[in-house]
C-alpha cells in the first residue's frame, strides 16, 4: 500500500522495519528524506510505523506484509516496489532461537536460515542491479551480529547465519569495489529490543565480559553513519569493538572452548 508524496532521494527498502533496530534504521532513512518501503509480518504495526514516518518526515511510505521465511516473499517485496527508485536495501529482519540443534524446534531453526540467509541473499540479488545502476550511490546494509565473529555452541544456527551475513557482505564489498554501491554489515552486541523475548535467552545478562546493552537508536545511528562513510563492517560501541577485535585474534580452538563455557546454560 503506497501513501503520501515523494522527496527525490529514492526509496529505502527495510526488512523488519516495525520494531527495534530496523524501525530506527527506517526512521533515519525517512529523516534524511528517503521514501521508505517497510517490510514485516504484522499489518497493524506496519500501518502505525508508516503513519508515523509520513506525519513526521513527509515521505512516501510503502508497506509490505510478508513473512520472509517463505521462499516467494522476496519476489512479492520486489513487485511491491517495482515502480520505485530503490536506492537502499536493509536486510535487518531476524530472530534467535537458542538451544542444542538436535533438540531445537525444526521450523524455528530453519526459519532463521530462511530469514537471515535465504531471504537476505534473494533480496540482495534482486535489488543489486538497481542499486548499482541508479544516478545516486546505492546502499546495501545487512544487520548481522557480533556473534558472527565467534562459534556459538547451543546457539549454532544463529551464529552461523550471522557469520554468513558477514561473509556475504565482505565478499560483496570486494566484488563491487569501485562501483556505485556501498556494502555495509552492522554487527551489534546486545541491544535492548523485544528480540530477547523470542530468543529465550537474554544476551543482555549473558555477556562473557560485561557489555551494556545498547539502545536500538544508537545502534542504528552507528550503522547509518558507517553506511554513509562506505564502511564495510560496523561494530557499535567501544566495548564490543574491543571484544570483537579480541575474538578475531583468538585461536579458534580457544574461542570454541570459551564459547562452550559461556553458552553452557542455553
Ligand atoms: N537485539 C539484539 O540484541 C541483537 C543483537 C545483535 C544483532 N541483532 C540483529 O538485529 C536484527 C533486528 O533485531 P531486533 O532486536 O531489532 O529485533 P526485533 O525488535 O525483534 O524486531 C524484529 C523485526 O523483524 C520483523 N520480523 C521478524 N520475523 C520476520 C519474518 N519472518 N518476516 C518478516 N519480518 C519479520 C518483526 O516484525 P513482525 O514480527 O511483525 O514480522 C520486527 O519488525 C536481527 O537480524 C538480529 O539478529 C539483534
Amino acid at each position: 500500500m503506497t501513501e503520501a508524496s515523494s522527496t527525490g532521494k529514492g526509496t529505502a527498502v527495510v526488512t523488519g522495519a516495525t520494531r527495534g533496530i530496523g524501525r530506527e534504521l527506517a526512521r533515519l532513512f525517512a529523516a534524511t528524506g528517503h521514501d521508505v518501503a517497510l517490510v514485516a509480518r504484522t499489518e497493524s504495526d506496519l500501518a502505525e510505523t508508516a503513519a508515523e514516518f509520513r506525519d513526521r518526515f513527509g515521505v512516501e511510505t510503502e508497506t509490505v506484509a510478508a513473512d520472509l521465511t517463505e521462499p516467494e516473499a522476496p519476489e512479492r517485496v520486489q513487485a511491491a516496489t517495482a515502480e520505485r527508485d530503490v536506492t537502499a536495501l536493509v536486510n535487518n529482519a531476524g530472530y534467535a532461537a537458542a538451544g542444542r540443534l538436535d533438540a531445537a524446534d525444526r521450523e524455528e531453526t530453519l526459519g532463521m536460515v530462511g530469514l537471515k540467509a535465504r531471504a537476505a541473499t534473494e533480496l540482495t540479488r534482486r535489488y543489486l542491479p538497481e542499486l548499482r545502476a541508479g544516478p545516486r550511490e546505492g546502499r546495501l546494509l545487512t544487520v548481522a551480529s557480533a556473534s558472527a565473529f565467534v562459534p556459538g555452541p547451543r546457539n549454532a544456527v544463529y551464529h552461523a547465519v550471522n557469520s554468513y551475513g558477514l561473509a556475504l557482505s565482505e565478499s560483496l564489498a570486494a566484488e563491487l569495489d569501485g562501483e556505485d554501491v556501498t556494502v555495509t554489515c552492522l554487527c551489534p552486541g546486545p541491544v535492548d529490543t523485544d528480540f530477547h523475548e523470542r530468543a529465550g535467552t537474554d544476551e543482555r545478562e549473558r555477556s562473557p565480559v560485561p557489555t551494556p546493552a545498547m539502545e536500538p537508536r544508537a545502534v542504528a545511528r552507528a550503522g547509518f553513519r558507517g553506511l554513509r562513510r562506505g564502511e564495510t563492517v560496523v561494530v557499535p560501541g567501544l566495548s564490543m569493538r574491543l571484544l570483537t577485535a579480541l575474538a578475531r585474534l583468538t585461536p579458534r580452538p580457544l574461542a570454541r572452548r570459551v564459547m562452550r563455557y559461556y553458552n553452557r546454560g542455553l
